[in-house]
Parts: structure tokens; sequence; C-alpha cells
């Protein structure tokens, strides 16, 4: 196992998926890419089309590697094709039912042996293994928003992962080229119980009026030489995704200091989840 692993396939063709996907398929691994149905799985790969054509534009791929690249990404109708892959990944919405549904599906349309990795943020690996009839196959592979650029994955073991899924997990991470931290599995585990209460923070900010958004994210920035400020960062990640790690941690953990500000929640409720819908935080232009 391990380093043999050639074949996947990525259950959600959105903005974690999609990346996953590319990231993988660049570093020749065969790629089965599905979403509810093989229409949005078609858009998820022409997404990827369009950011391997980036790269083209900035001479960081060959028009050939690219091509190739595209080649080893085949869109599917539904999980049901996943049957050949020695691994598949779940990124979908962070949703707990939705992700208890599909790794319940993703047990039925897998061979005996195949490990199912999750991308979840914040759920319990556990728990979702414990979905399956193979929780020692069950393991979390947490990737960073963008994909492409992000050099870690997190990979998080549940009470029942065994010692191979785990070795094959980070050798696939690797083969990927990502560096692996090994995290409990506990909410948020190491990356997000950190970052979420840090944008929370902002928010409140934002709300009690110490800044604008952009002083906010100024200071952050050159305060504390972070890339992104906190707001600009959650309109990247996502507010519905920030809010439904938020609303796990403090469900969790129970502790109110995870209490989600007003303001990010009431985004949420306009449908104001950042850069994906074009307003967040800050607007954004078509893109
Ligand atoms: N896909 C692919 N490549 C991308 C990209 C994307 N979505 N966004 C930016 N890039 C590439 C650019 O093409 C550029 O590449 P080159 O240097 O080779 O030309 C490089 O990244 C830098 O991009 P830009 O010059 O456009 O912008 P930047 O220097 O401001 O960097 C950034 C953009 C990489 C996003 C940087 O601001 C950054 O690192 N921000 C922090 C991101 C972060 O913290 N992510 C983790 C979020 S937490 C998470 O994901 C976990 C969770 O569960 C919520």
């Amino acid at each position: 196992m391990g380093s043999e692993i050639s074949r996947i396939g990525v259950l959600g063709a959105g903005q974690m998926g999609g990346g996953i996907a590319q990231v993988a398929a660049q570093r020749g691994l065969q790629v089965l890419l599905a979403d509810v149905d093989r229409a949005a799985a078609e858009a998820g790969k022409a997404k990827i089309a369009k950011a391997l054509g980036r790269l083209v534009e900035k001479a960081k791929l060959t028009a050939d590697e690219r091509t190739a690249t595209l080649g080893r990404i085949e869109p599917v109708d539904s999980v049901a094709a996943f049957e050949s892959v020695e691994l598949a990944i779940e990124a979908a919405t962070e949703n707990i039912d939705l992700k208890k549904k599909l790794m319940v599906g993703l047990d039925g349309a897998c061979k005996a042996g195949a490990i199912l990795a999750t991308n979840t943020s914040s759920i319990s690996i556990t728990l979702l293994a414990a979905q399956t009839k193979r929780p020692e196959q069950v393991i979390g592979m947490h990737f960073m928003n963008p994909v492409p650029v992000m050099e870690l994955v997190e990979v998080i073991r549940g009470l029942a992962t065994s010692d191979a899924t785990y070795e094959a997990t980070i050798a696939l991470a690797a083969a990927m080229g990502k560096v692996t931290v090994t995290s409990k599995d506990c909410p948020g585990f190491i990356v997000n119980r950190v970052l979420i209460p840090m944008i929370n923070e902002a928010c409140f900010a934002l709300q009690e009026g110490l800044g604008t958004a952009a002083d906010i994210d100024l200071g952050v920035k050159k305060g504390l030489n972070h890339p992104m400020g906190p707001l600009e960062l959650a309109d990247l990640i996502g507010l519905d995704t920030c809010l439904a790690i938020a609303d796990v941690l403090l469900g969790q953990l129970g502790d109110d200091k995870y209490r989600a500000a007003n303001n990010l929640r009431m985004h949420v409720a306009a449908g104001w989840l950042g850069r994906k819908t074009g307003r967040g935080f800050y607007e954004y232009g078509s893109r």
C-alpha cells in the first residue's frame, strides 16, 4: 500500500475537491471526479482546466502537461464509478448529516480494502468512520485552501484507523507534494482550532467597531506578517464553512468562548458567503 496508490476518487468538485483533483492529477495520479451529478463534475473539471490554463500563461506548466493532467481527470456520474479506486476522498460541504450519508455511499461503492478519506475540517473522523463497515480504513485528510498553493495536509486518525491506512495516507500526501501534520481526532483538529477563533475574534472586533474590515485585516497583515487578514481569509474559506466550524467547536467543546459572532451568522443568513458568492465582508467583481 502507500505510495502504490495510483487511482483515487474525489467526491465533491467544488473549491476543495477541485483543488485536490488538480494536485493529484498534476502529480500523475488517475482521478475520478464525482459530485451531485455528472454536470457538476464536468463543471468542476472545467474550473480545473481554467486554473491549469493560468499556470500555462505564467509558464509554470507546459501546454502538454496541462493536456496530460486534464487527461487524468475523469468526471463521472456518481460514486458508483469509484469501484476501481484505491482511495476515495470526500470533499463535500461541511455538514454532518451530509457527510455521514456520503461516507455510507462511499463504503457501498468502493472495493474492500480501499481507503475512505474525508476532507472534513471539523467533524469527528471516528464518528464518520462508524457510519461505515470499514472504520479501520477511514481517515481524515484535511487539505488547506487554496489546495494547489498550500503545502499542508492534516492527517487525522479515528479511534479505529489502522496503521496501514495511516501510512498509506501519509505516503499519498507526500506523493501529492504535501507536508503532513498528524492531529488527534478532536474538533477543529490543529489548524482550525487555532484559526477559527482568530477569524471569529476579528468578526467580534468588526462588530464592536474597533476598526473597519480593512483596518483589522491590514493590522494583522502588517502587524503579524500574515499573508491575508482574518476577514479576507474568511471570505476566501467561505463564511458558511467558518460558521459551521465555529458551531462544531462550540457544540463539541462546550466552551462559550467559541460562540460565533452575530455578524458572521448574519452574513451567512444573508447568503453573503465570501468570494464564492461575490460578497462577504468585502465585495468582489465577477471572477
Ligand atoms: N489556486 C491556485 N493557485 C493560486 C490560487 C488558487 N486559488 N490563489 C493564488 N494562487 C497562486 C497564484 O497563482 C500565485 O502563484 P505564482 O506565485 O506562482 O504566480 C501564488 O498563489 C500567489 O498568489 P497571488 O500573487 O495572486 O496572491 P498572494 O501572493 O496574495 O497569495 C494566497 C494568495 C496564496 C491565497 C495567500 O494570500 C495566502 O497564502 N493566504 C493564506 C491562505 C490560507 O491561510 N489558507 C488556509 C485557509 S484554512 C483552511 O483551508 C482550512 C479550513 O478548513 C478552513
